[in-house]
């Protein structure tokens, strides 16, 4: 779920090795991956980031496969997260961090959606909790004008935050 490439660039930038997978192909070192199956061997890994979607809100591409076009109204959205968690479990070392990047929603029609919340719980069936942080989104582009009064109209609050979710495979 590496999108546009900014984590491949920054791990480069560190002096890591990196791979980064994504349903859809932005560029040519991001290999076309569904992040529910992943092609490398159990425990072989030394940390993973994500960035996954949190509803449908995004339109990422056309692919089937895109769980970004399931709104997190549905469960399914969460299923399928929790199989890319699953997956994430499989192939980090024991005892190896992963970071977890999410945000909350708000719909109209079923109001506010803990988005974040929702899938930290299914991640402490898989990992111990090291930290959990709050990024914020200085560059977002619900401050302004037209989301404060659509935030007033409709009684929401406009989130300024994602968690980043910093979480250890306990050794078995
Ligand atoms: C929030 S974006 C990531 C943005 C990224 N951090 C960047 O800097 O561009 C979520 C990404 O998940 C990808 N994605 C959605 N469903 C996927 C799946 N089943 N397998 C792999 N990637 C998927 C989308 O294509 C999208 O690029």
């Amino acid at each position: 779920m590496c999108g546009s490439g900014t984590t491949i660039d920054v791990a480069k930038e560190l002096g890591r090795k990196v791979i980064g997978y994504d349903i859809s192909q932005y560029r040519d070192d991001i290999i076309q991956n569904d992040a529910r199956k992943i092609p490398l061997k159990d425990n072989s890994v030394d940390f993973v980031f994500i960035d996954s979607p949190y509803s449908d809100n995004v339109k990422y591409s056309n692919h089937p496969d895109c769980i970004g076009k399931i709104s997190c109204e549905k469960e399914e959205f969460f299923e399928g997260l929790d199989k890319v968690a699953r997956e994430r479990y499989r192939i980090l070392k024991p005892n190896k961090v992963m970071a977890w990047l999410i945000g909350d929603h708000w719909r109209k029609k079923s109001g506010f959606i803990p988005v974040g919340i929702r899938m930290y719980e299914k991640l402490c069936k898989y990992f111990e909790t090291i930290d959990i942080i709050c990024i914020t989104r200085r560059k977002q582009t619900s401050n302004t004008g037209i989301w404060h009064k659509r935030a007033r109209e409709f009684n929401f609050y406009l989130r300024g935050f994602k968690y980043l979710f910093i979480m250890k495979k306990q050794e078995k």
